[in-house]
């Protein structure tokens, strides 16, 4: 709903993604917009993603990343472990996605 009265023609800006899921079923997707975490952009695609602490603490939000880039603080924190991480788990609070991405609202397995 871009209506402003120039175009970009040499823009090479692609819009991204965030895309969710549930399983194999599209849930919403919505513009990627750098520095918000999943949870806002969940919110935006009109999907709900449940929360507790928002801290990153109690685990509630998390779900797994599908594709796409969310980095992990250095230091994990509480709600994640290593082997979450290795199954693609993120946390909805606190992951800030920085491309395209497809996430399923659930947690890993
Ligand atoms: S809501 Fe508690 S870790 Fe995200």
């Amino acid at each position: 709903m871009n209506n402003g009265d120039s175009h970009n023609e040499n823009d090479d800006q692609e819009i991204e993604l965030v895309r969710f899921f549930m399983g194999p079923k599209l849930l919403g997707q919505t513009r990627l917009v750098l520095g918000d975490t999943i949870v806002e952009h969940a919110e935006s695609a009109g999907v709900n993603i449940p929360t507790n602490c928002t801290s990153g603490t109690c685990g509630t939000c998390m779900i797994t990343l599908l594709s796409g880039d969310v980095p992990l603080p250095d230091v994990l924190p509480p709600g994640l472990d290593d082997y979450m991480v290795e199954q693609n788990a993120r946390l909805g609070c606190i992951g800030i996605p920085v491309s395209d991405c497809e996430i399923d609202i659930r947690p890993p397995l």
